[in-house]
């Protein structure tokens, strides 16, 4: 049986927190796409980590964590999240496993990605520049190399004729840079890779699930993100919506029950790209500093707005959203009205579907105004003892979805979570 967690905004909902909340009931956690693009933070002991690479579930003993084949891997952050771990007691040799077709990334892959940015000028991504991108475009262009191909005598020699390859590329693009420094860390760390659990993930996985083990597939980024439903051109490489997991880990539709969606109680977006209810006032303001809305990954200020229910709909529709799990509603706690975007006007017509090319029109969110409930829930233990302003507000957004918000999230602890 597997369930699955992912984000259902820009990304940042929160997975991490709350993959990390939900491990102990399972048995193996899962990233099933991204890579070191991703930061999901855990509070452990009290103690921020930030992972970029390694599942959320690897701060519970007797858990196994997979890096599926659908992820793409950086070995150099790999090395040093597992030495940050390490000194946290962790024992990642055991917990750790990495699929054998699991797409590596390369010094040139980080350069490409860099080099095709500066050659959008205006129109960039805003990419985290860790080579997502160009290592997705190898693996569907078929040039990439795997984790499994490490450990065959030829892995030197297929480097060097992809490094060509992507250097008359870099060439085209006229883009210089030494990346001897970033090569040497990556040979260091792909020797390193060699001593993992290196294992055929997909026979891995589904070995598990007919032992009637509980799998937790864990996704990156947010379904606006995702490369055919998300905000194209400004999205990432992979599919980050819930059918990444079947090719992401090798595993059967029918297989997947219950799709947990998580979702800010406003929104945030990084990087450039169409944000209908951006607020580029004191209030966005207000949002990024009480929610500390700044990268895990680049440290990027984060653009911030209203929760848009026209997105959050599509998202649940194209996942299959089952649950809810709304987080950062504490952010909201001091904030007298609070807008919620149930429609689009385009054009001067109302509408409830995510337009085609949102970036080329001018849309402009239709609010509907609630009163803010002006306390601290931070501490509030159960449902019972929200705010009735707050339910009222939770209550609109499961009617507006037709899925139920079952978890709120009240702060970036372990513990503060609220079943509904
Ligand atoms: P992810 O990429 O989806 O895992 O999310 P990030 O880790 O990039 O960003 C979420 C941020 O919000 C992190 O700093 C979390 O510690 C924090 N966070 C998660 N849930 C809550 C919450 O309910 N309240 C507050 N105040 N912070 C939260
Ligand atoms: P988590 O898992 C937020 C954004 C980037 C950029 C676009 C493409 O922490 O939610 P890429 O590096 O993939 O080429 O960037 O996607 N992006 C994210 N934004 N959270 C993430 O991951 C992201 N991963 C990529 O900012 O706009
Ligand atoms: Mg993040």
């Amino acid at each position: 049986m597997v369930d699955v967690i992912l984000g259902l905004q820009w990304g940042d909902e929160g997975k991490g927190k709350i993959v990390d909340y939900f491990a102990p009931s399972y048995d193996v956690v899962a990233r099933f796409q991204g890579g070191p693009n991703a930061g999901h933070t855990l509070y452990v002991n009290g103690q921020k980590v930030v992972l970029h690479q390694i599942p959320s579930g690897i701060f519970h003993p007797g858990k196994i964590n997979l890096i599926g084949n659908g992820v793409v891997l950086d070995a150099v952050t790999l090395k040093r999240e597992c030495e940050k771990v390490a000194a946290m007691g962790v024992d990642y040799k055991k917990n750790l496993y990495i699929s054998e077709r699991t797409h590596l990334i390369l010094p040139t892959h980080r350069a490409l990605d860099r080099a095709s940015e500066i050659a959008k000028g205006n129109d960039k991504i805003g990419s985290t520049l860790k080579g997502i991108g160009p290592a997705y475009m190898d693996k569907t262009g078929r040039n990439g190399l795997r984790v499994g191909d490490l450990l065959d005598k030829s892995f030197t020699s297929q480097y060097i004729k992809l490094r060509l390859k992507h250097q008359r590329l870099l060439d085209n693009y006229n883009f210089q840079e030494d990346i001897s420094n970033w090569e040497d860390e990556f040979f260091e760390a792909i020797e390193e890779l060699r001593g993992f659990n290196i294992v055929n993930g997909e026979y891995f996985i589904n070995d598990k699930i007919q032992q009637g083990k509980k799998i937790l597939a864990e996704g990156a980024q947010g379904s606006m993100l995702d490369v055919d439903f998300g905000t194209f051109p400004f999205v990432t490489s992979s599919n980050t919506i819930s059918a990444g997991v079947c090719t992401g880990l090798g595993i059967a539709p029918q297989k997947i029950k219950e799709v947990l969606g998580v979702s800010k109680a406003y929104c945030t977006r990084v990087g450039s790209g169409p944000f209908p209810t951006e607020l580029n006032d004191e209030m966005g303001e207000q949002l990024r500093t009480t929610g500390s809305e700044f990268g895990a990954t680049t440290g990027r200020p984060r653009r911030c707005g209203w929760i848009d229910l026209v997105a959050l709909k599509m998202a649940c529709m194209v996942n299959g959203v089952t649950q809810i799990i709304m987080t950062k509603t504490d952010i909201l706690d001091a904030i007298a009205q609070l807008n919620v975007c149930g429609a689009y006007k385009i054009n001067g017509k109302e509408v409830t579907e995510v337009p085609f090319q949102m970036n080329r029109m001018q849309i402009e969110p239709v609010y509907k105004s609630f009163a803010g409930w002006q306390t601290d829930i931070s501490l509030l233990k159960d449902y019972d003892g929200l705010p009735a302003k707050m339910k009222e507000y939770i209550n609109y957004i499961n009617s507006y979805l037709n899925v139920p918000v079952k978890y709120i999230s009240n702060g970036p602890g372990r513990d503060q979570i609220i079943t509904a």
